[in-house]
C-alpha cells in the first residue's frame, strides 16, 4: 500500500483492509494517533485524508491509496499551526489522551470555516470525545486559533 503521509511518500507491507490507524501506528511508527475505541464512536484516531477529518480506525488502508494523509505529527513542524499555538496559549489538555484527535477536527473545521461560530464548533467536534471534560477550553482555543490565523494573514 503506498500513500503521502504528511508530505512524505510512504510504503506499507500490508493487506488492504488492515485499518489506516493500524498501519499508522504499528507499521510506520507514527503513534500520535490515539486508539480508543476501534469503533469509529470516539474521534481520538482521527486524522485528515485529502484535508478532511477521517476516523483512521475504520478507514482500511487501500481506501488511502495514493492518497494524501495528515497526523498529529505533520501538522505542522515546530507547532507552528494555529491550532497548536492556541492549544498551549490555553492549555487546553488534561491528561491529553484525546488531543490528538481533538486538535485534527479542529484543524480541519479552521480549513473550511476562518470564524467558525459556538455552534460550527460544536457540530464539528460532537464525535471527538474527551473523557477529562476539557470541552470549555477546546472550545475558547479554536475561536483563538481562528483569531490566530487571522492575524497571520494579516501579516503575510
Ligand atoms: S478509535 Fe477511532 S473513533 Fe475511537
Ligand atoms: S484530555 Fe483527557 S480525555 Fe481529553
Amino acid at each position: 500500500m503506498r500513500f503521502v503521509l504528511n508530505g512524505k511518500p510512504v510504503e506499507a507491507a500490508v493487506d488492504g483492509d488492515t485499518p489506516l490507524l493500524w498501519v499508522l501506528r504499528d507499521t510506520l511508527g507514527f503513534t500520535g494517533t490515539k486508539y480508543g475505541c476501534g469503533r469509529g464512536l470516539c474521534g481520538c484516531c482521527t486524522v485528515h485524508v485529502e484535508g478532511e477529518a477521517a476516523r483512521s480506525c475504520l478507514l482500511p488502508v487501500a481506501a488511502v491509496q495514493g492518497l494524501r494523509v495528515t497526523t498529529i505529527e505533520g501538522l505542522a513542524a515546530g507547532g507552528a499551526h494555529p491550532v497548536t499555538r492556541a492549544w498551549v496559549a490555553l492549555d487546553v489538555p488534561q491528561c491529553g489522551y484525546c488531543q490528538p484527535g481533538q486538535i485534527m477536527a479542529a484543524a480541519a473545521l479552521l480549513a473550511k470555516r476562518r470564524r467558525p461560530t459556538d455552534e460550527d464548533i460544536d457540530a464539528a467536534m460532537a464525535g471527538v470525545i474527551c473523557r477529562c471534560g476539557t470541552y470549555p477550553r477546546i472550545r475558547a482555543a479554536i475561536h483563538e486559533a481562528a483569531r490566530i490565523a487571522a492575524t497571520d494573514a494579516g501579516k503575510a
